[in-house]
């Protein structure tokens, strides 16, 4: 049985144990779940591509607690300590070079010359982080491929013995994993829509922040996880539904009750049973439905199931992040290769 232990400083001390021994924590983030790992143990690094198995040429992040600490691994411009200033602690992700003796195991970055890094602002994450003593890898602790984990109930079911210890501090607030700004190039560019949006990075760099999600057609991408399915339930997602099919379940966003079910004149929301609906936001609240969206995705992913049919999500805002991570569901990408 997987050890799940409530936040405390106790559980704290306990996992920077198991961290500092080499071994995998479950931790909470204000993002998703994370796999947690001493970033500078090669091994124990090498135990969280085995623990989600996913492929090693796929990056983790590495979180640290300060820009101090960050600037020990990686190098900042005036532009990046910027984005950090105003963003950090939280969902953002600065995609940066890093340093030759930033002590780091190759395999965290995946042998590039570059390295992902976040201070996230979650208290028991950066209790953690403290008591640890070192930089935590840390992607997102689900099996690859499949639907991110926002709750430790989902990180048990999704790795089961895989980790040695869940801490267990609730859901995750945001529940769509951080923005990923590549600082690499010569403009700021977007390569995973997230937590902080296009508009809000604009702002505060003073230039319009683009996205790169990856050339579909052509497979380049800037970043690994471009090239990777994910998030994806085992049942069919089907997007943009207008209606509901025989034998679909629903999530709905926005006041569905116009949603009918298809060729029977009824409304869905009478005629599915309550296990086949879940409402992202029925208000129509996009950071609402970017908390809800992984546990609703994990809720509705039932064998009875033959698909879900999910409405229309506006693309803006973080329904850009809410959308990419349902097109990956959807396999609706074009750029879908394996897992992630
Ligand atoms: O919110 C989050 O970011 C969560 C929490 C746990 O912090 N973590 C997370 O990690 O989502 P992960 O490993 O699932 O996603 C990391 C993404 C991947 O798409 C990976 O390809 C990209 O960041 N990435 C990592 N290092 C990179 C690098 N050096 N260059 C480009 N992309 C990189
Ligand atoms: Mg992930």
């Amino acid at each position: 049985m997987t050890h799940i232990i409530s936040a405390s400083s106790d559980a704290i001390s306990q996992a920077a144990a198991v961290i500092q021994d080499g071994g995998l924590v479950g931790m909470p983030t204000e993002t998703v779940y994370g796999l947690a790992a001493n970033a500078r143990d090669g091994k124990a690094v090498a135990r969280i591509f085995e623990a989600k198995g996913r492929p090693q040429f796929n990056p983790l992040i590495v979180h640290v607690n300060d820009i101090e600490a960050v600037q020990a691994i990686a190098y900042m411009s005036e532009q990046d300590m910027c984005a950090a200033q105003k963003f950090w602690p939280g969902p953002l992700t600065l995609i940066l070079r890093r340093r030759e003796d930033s002590g780091l195991s190759d395999l965290v970055s995946a042998g590039l010359s570059t390295v992902a890094v976040r201070i996230p602002s979650h208290k028991t994450a950066r209790a953690l982080i403290e008591a640890s003593g070192v930089p935590i890898a840390a992607p997102s602790a689900n099996r690859s491929g499949t639907i991110s984990t926002t709750t430790p109930a989902h990180v048990a079911q999704s790795l089961g013995n895989a980790v040695d210890m869940i801490i267990a501090d609730g859901a995750s607030d945001i529940g769509v994993e951080s923005t990923v700004l590549d600082c690499i190039g010569d403009a700021p560019c977007i390569l995973r829509p997230g937590g902080i949006t296009a508009e809000e990075l604009s702002e505060v760099l003073g230039c319009t922040v683009q996205y790169d999600l990856g050339d579909k057609d052509s497979g380049e991408v800037k970043s690994p996880g471009q090239l990777l399915r994910h998030y994806a339930p085992r049942v069919p997602v089907r997007l943009n539904a207008i209606d509901v099919e025989e034998g679909e379940a629903l999530l709905t966003f926005g006041p569905a009750q116009f949603m009918g079910m298809r060729g029977s004149g009824e409304q869905a929301l009478q005629a599915l049973p309550d296990s086949a609906i879940a409402h992202l936001s029925k208000e129509g609240d996009l950071y609402e439905a970017a908390s809800n969206l992984f546990a609703m995705l994990h809720q509705l992913d039932l064998p009875e199931h033959k698909a879900i049919a999910v409405m229309n999500i506006p693309d803006q805002g973080v329904g850009v992040a809410i959308n990419d991570r349902l097109c990956r569901a959807a396999k609706a990408c074009k750029n879908n290769v394996s897992g992630s």
